[in-house]
């Protein structure tokens, strides 16, 4: 039997590394589309057998040659997304006007599937320039393609993201951290190869017009995903409520001084809203698409590790 063919765009991405693996295995010819084939191409190669996954360099989107790289696919993969803007890379362009435009190809090329990652706890954010474009982007898929799966996952997480990696260094490092909205805003979040799973379920099934909330078994606080992650390093570290003007001017100060600012102003809005399923989709738990959800504490457990004293000689 021929094997599918899949598009991947945002391949490099923490979802994308791990989906990369997860497909090849399964047989499945992918072609990755990237911004820098140098920088990215020699890391993804190594995600599969010779021949099983192909790169094509595009380093604006914006190109009228891109059409050809759909003919002959069976299923379009978008990951691609940002946190923040940065010149013409705004959430409008990347959240909004990509997808459709994927979604269009997909259409005129008589794909499969177009299988596109949102995000959830957007619906009501109407404070959030991020949470306004990725919903714009999934009604104007749901417009253009009917073969549409859009996913609305929770945080992703893994020993590649930029979420716990993250707090981790800084736990490690400050001997405070600062709580905005007392860190009571709710999380389920979900591994990344629960995600992948998903993905690879969908494609083999064929489903499509859906859309699914992607979440992990367990409904988190930020404060707790904080002091897990405390537990996870052994270490204390004073928690303390930040009001959120302080917030504001520390988000400002990084907007204007960092690359990848740790956080931003809209990044604040939109935790003000619990990440949790809106009732209005089914979930993966729904869909039976997963067959074993791996739990937060146990998996950062599993590498949590790299961040104590003395590293891998620090377990027990
Ligand atoms: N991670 C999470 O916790 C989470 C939660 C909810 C939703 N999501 C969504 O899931 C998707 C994948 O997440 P991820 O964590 O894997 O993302 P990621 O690590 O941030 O990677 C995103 C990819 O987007 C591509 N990209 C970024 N800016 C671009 C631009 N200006 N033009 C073209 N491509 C660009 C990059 O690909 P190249 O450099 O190869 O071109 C990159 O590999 C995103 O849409 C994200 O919003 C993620």
């Amino acid at each position: 039997m021929k094997p599918k063919e899949i598009l991947v765009f945002g391949a490099s991405g923490q979802i994308g590394r791990h989906l990369l693996r997860k497909l090849t295995k399964k047989n499945f010819k992918l072609t990755v589309v990237t911004r820098n084939i140098h920088r990215n191409a020699y890391k993804l190669k190594s995600q599969g057998n010779a021949g099983w996954i192909n790169f094509v360099e595009f380093p604006t989107l914006n190109n009228e040659k891109i059409n050809q790289i759909f003919k002959n696919k069976d299923v379009c993969i978008n990951l691609i997304g940002v946190l923040n803007e940065k010149n013409k890379s705004t959430f409008n362009n990347i959240h909004s006007l990509l997808p459709k435009k994927l979604a269009e190809l997909s259409k005129k090329n008589n794909l499969k599937q177009f299988i596109h990652i949102s995000a959830l706890g957007i619906d009501d954010a109407i404070d959030s320039k991020y949470a306004l474009s990725k919903i714009n982007g999934e009604t104007e898929i749901k417009n253009t393609f009917e073969k549409y799966i859009i996913l609305k996952p929770s945080i992703v997480y893994s020993v590649s993201d930029n979420f716990t990696t993250m707090l981790m260094t800084m736990l490690k490092y400050l001997p405070l951290f600062p709580l905005y909205y007392q860190g009571k805003t709710s999380f389920y979040p979900i591994h990344v190869t629960d995600i992948c799973e998903i993905i690879e379920k969908i494609i083999i099934s064929e489903m499509s017009t859906e859309t699914i909330e992607c979440i992990g078994p367990e409904k988190i606080k930020f404060i707790e995903i904080v002091q897990t992650i405390l537990k996870s390093l052994g270490i204390k570290r004073l928690l303390i409520p930040f009001p959120l003007f302080l917030g504001r001017f520390a988000a400002t100060f990084f907007e204007f001084f960092m690359k990848n600012p740790v956080l931003t102003n809209d990044q604040l809005n939109l935790l003000k809203y619990d990440n949790i399923p809106s009732g209005k989709h089914k979930t993966n738990i729904d869909l039976k698409l997963n067959s074993n959800l791996k739990k937060f504490e146990e998996e950062i457990n599993k590498y949590s590790y790299m961040w104590k004293d003395g590293g891998e000689f620090s377990r027990d």
